[in-house]
């Protein structure tokens, strides 16, 4: 089975990287934020649902089908919907809905081809098996996954309409929260492992210390969203086998391995809202938080890494209170042990030109997407 997962643009090649990792075979995908991996078994991928850290949507592809970008591609779409073997998998009490996602310039809409998928399905359910499925398109059993580009590609989600980046322990919202998935990739560039410490000082709900201490005990990104992955709900995967996986996976966790991580921020209110996200997490004990302005920091001389997502001055505070924040982080740096800083921000030329100020160095930049916010994630190295 090939297996098409989504993250955010701009991180693929390091979830292509993980899985690669696993020993898995990527394929290429013409979207942005998609990886393709090849030849699955249903045993690897209830582990890649379970353990992968970067992803954020996953379904089976069951259909590959050429767009001419012509109207008739809706009948080309119809015919391969009616003829798919997703139709198998459907029955009287399971209702269905489709999700339609759609790149280029096509003489139709993506709600045009669900449309069609969706009408495709049901008439290929009345004909070949002899009922008429349910459609539900708020919160459906199955949920028939679409990319359209130059090709159709269909198939079966598996974890739902909400993403992974939702971890499910999150109790306080901070307005500008990160992703957990983008928060992994910053800690892995950082070069974060064992024995060294990390810093958040800007850590806003906690996000990035939480995320850097599920890595270190071996808390499995799907924890705490295990029972409500879409898959069980249309039995498409075997309950048996997941429930052996994630049960295995457990086991494995280090409750009681010593962790060095730090979050700060100078607001009380997201600090008390961190805690009670990092206890809502399992991991309060891992984590140390403190509310101080990231140069009043006392523990700064035992820092290895620093990673953070300082504020851009768009949804919260001004641009002038962020750049004097950013020249607070760059001198912090300088004054630090740590040798690395990982961050994302949409200004990468004015991050540099603080950071030359106080002989940082960028080592990495990468273009990616915070959202709908166009962002870089940035490394710098001490000269
Ligand atoms: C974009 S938010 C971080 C959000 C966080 N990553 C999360 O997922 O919740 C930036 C945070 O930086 C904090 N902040 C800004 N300037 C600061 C400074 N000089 N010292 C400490 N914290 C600061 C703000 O209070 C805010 O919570």
């Amino acid at each position: 089975m090939d297996l098409v997962l989504s993250t955010e643009r701009g991180i693929e090649w390091l979830l292509e990287e993980e899985l690669k990792g696993a020993g898995h075979k990527t394929a290429p995908f013409p979207f942005l934020g998609r990886v393709r991996v090849a030849d699955l078994t249903e045993r690897q991928i209830l582990k890649i649902l379970y353990t992968n850290p970067l992803y954020h949507k996953a379904y089976i592809l069951f259909e590959e089908v050429k767009l001419e970008k012509h109207r008739r591609d809706l009948d080309t779409v119809y015919w391969a919907a009616r003829n798919s073997p997703i139709i198998d998998l459907l029955s009287p009490s399971l209702s269905f809905g489709v999700k339609c996602n759609r790149k280029g310039h096509h003489p139709y809409q993506s709600q045009e081809i669900a449309s069609y998928i969706g009408a495709g399905i049901i008439d290929g359910c009345r004909t070949k098996r002899g009922f008429r499925p349910k459609v539900n398109l708020k919160d459906p059993d199955l949920l028939v996954a679409a990319d359209a580009f130059e090709k159709l590609y269909m198939g079966v989600e598996l974890v739902g309409l909400e993403g992974m980046h939702h971890r499910g322990w999150r109790i306080y919202n901070h307005p500008a929260a990160l992703k957990s998935t983008l928060a992994n990739a910053l800690i892995r560039l950082s070069g974060y492992g064992d024995g060294m410490c990390l810093w958040d000082p800007m850590c806003g709900s906690g996000t990035i210390p939480i995320e850097a201490a599920h890595r270190q005990i071996g808390l499995a990104p799907a924890f705490f969203r295990k029972k409500d992955f879409l898959f069980l709900r249309s039995h498409i995967l075997s309950r048996e086998l997941w429930s052996e996986i994630t049960h295995q996976t457990d086991e494995e966790i280090n409750w009681h391995k010593g962790c060095c991580i730090f979050g700060s921020d100078r607001s009380e209110k997201h600090i008390k809202g961190a805690l009670i996200n990092a206890e809502s997490a399992l991991v309060e004990r891992k984590i140390r938080f403190y509310t101080c302005s990231l140069s009043e920091f006392p523990d700064v001389q035992s820092i290895d890494t620093i990673v953070c997502n300082p504020p851009y001055g768009i949804r919260m505070g001004n641009p002038k209170s962020a750049l004097k924040s950013l020249k607070e982080l760059f001198i912090t740096f300088a004054e630090s042990k740590a040798q690395v800083l990982v961050m994302i921000h949409p200004r990468a030329e004015q991050v540099q030109a603080v950071a030359e100020t106080t002989g940082s160095h960028l080592d990495k930049l990468i273009k990616a997407y915070n959202g709908n916010v166009e962002a870089f994630i940035m490394r710098f190295v001490k000269t």
